[in-house]
């Protein structure tokens, strides 16, 4: 693999923010800002228990993953309307493009919207006009991947991918999220088998709060193609070895293990150790409305605080994003080529 030029370390920031790059790890209802919430719920006529905006915000301080869940559920619940979805996915689109981000593969959760009497046909369509829009005013390409609410049944899941059969053409995959301990990949191993026969993509949230046996189902019994999160992979060798030798990808997110307290610090965050392991780590933002912070906001915070990285890190993190992208290798390695170039004009400049 050519490896770029070398670039000095205060010069990183701009290096960090200018350079193209995949999202690979981002909840559209996760964008939501608490702005925008206000305005749906006063569209929509819901009643939300928060009097305020800054009262909604004071309420984001989490001590774990379900203290988080709770209230992005809850914040969710203002979302009716095939313009809601569009409105949401097209302002995260267009804060997407200012971060130099130049494909993105949104995750959704229609079990929360489905359950409050939205029809999978309004969330799909709704998201799917964003997407189309990006792509005509800022070149960004996007895809979207259904997740699955793993806190449910496998039942449960069975017929929201039935309810998704009419729009199969119109997301790229399955993932598997929300609460992860008590939860294990093979509870969903059935309806992942008839996902992968459908030739659809799969990802699954493994290893965030739960144990390295989790990424170990997330491959074994899912066929999981990326591992979102997978930062307690560490813990377990024999795992690292088949992550590294199968080159399967792990959607880190700094910020979010940060605010849900998976590490206390960014300082004492992997990211850096999951790389010098060999391991194909990217950097996104999982729920950027939530956790303080856009992509570049995730990278930026997280090379401040770990001082060993360097220009070569941000260069295989960003090629990584693209290497671990379900697009074309054509497609793939164009993107490649333009980070080799933003590197080679950083460089010169
Ligand atoms: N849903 C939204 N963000 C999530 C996360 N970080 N982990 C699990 N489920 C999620
Ligand atoms: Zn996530």
């Amino acid at each position: 693999m050519h490896h770029p030029p070398a670039i000095d370390r205060e010069r990183l920031p701009a290096l960090l923010a200018r350079m193209p790059k995949a999202e690979l790890h981002i909840h559209i209802e996760g964008s939501l800002e608490p702005e925008m919430i206000f305005a749906l719920a006063q569209r929509n006529g819901v009643t939300l228990p928060y009097a305020s905006v800054q009262a909604l915000r004071q309420a984001y301080a989490f001590t774990d993953l379900q203290s988080f869940l709770d209230i992005y559920y809850a914040g969710a619940s203002v979302l009716l309307t095939e313009q809601d979805f569009y409105d949401m996915a097209l302002a995260y689109l267009e804060r997407a493009a200012r971060d130099n981000v130049v494909h993105a593969e949104i995750f959704f959760d229609p079990q929360t919207h489905t359950a409050r009497g939205v029809a999978m046909g309004t969330v799909i369509t709704g998201l799917e006009r964003a997407c189309r829009d990006a792509q005509a005013r800022w070149g960004l390409s996007s895809a979207l991947i259904l997740c699955f609410l793993r806190h449910l049944s496998e039942q449960e899941a069975f017929a929201t991918l039935e309810q998704a059969q009419p729009y199969l053409g119109r997301f790229i995959g399955v993932g598997l999220d929300s609460s992860e301990v008590g939860h294990p990949p093979e509870k969903f191993a059935r309806v992942f088998a008839r996902c992968r026969e459908l030739g659809l993509r799969r990802v699954a949230h493994a290893g965030e709060e739960g144990p390295p046996a989790y990424i170990w189902g997330a491959l074994d019994s899912l066929h999981a193609e990326r591992i979102d999160h997978g930062v307690q992979a560490l813990g377990d060798p024999a795992l690292v070895q088949r992550l590294a030798r199968e080159r399967i990808a792990l959607t880190v997110c700094p910020l979010s293990n940060l605010k849900l307290r998976v590490f206390p610090t960014l300082a004492t965050h992997n990211l850096q150790a999951l790389l010098d392991a060999g391991l194909m780590a990217t950097v996104n933002s999982d729920d950027p409305a939530y956790f303080g912070g856009y992509i570049n906001d995730n990278f930026l915070q997280v090379f401040a605080a770990l001082p060993q990285l360097t220009s070569t890190h941000a260069w295989q993190l960003a090629h990584n994003s693209f290497a671990a992208s379900f697009v074309t290798p054509a497609q793939r390695s164009a993107w490649q080529d333009r980070l080799a170039e933003a590197f080679e004009s950083c460089a010169q400049a």
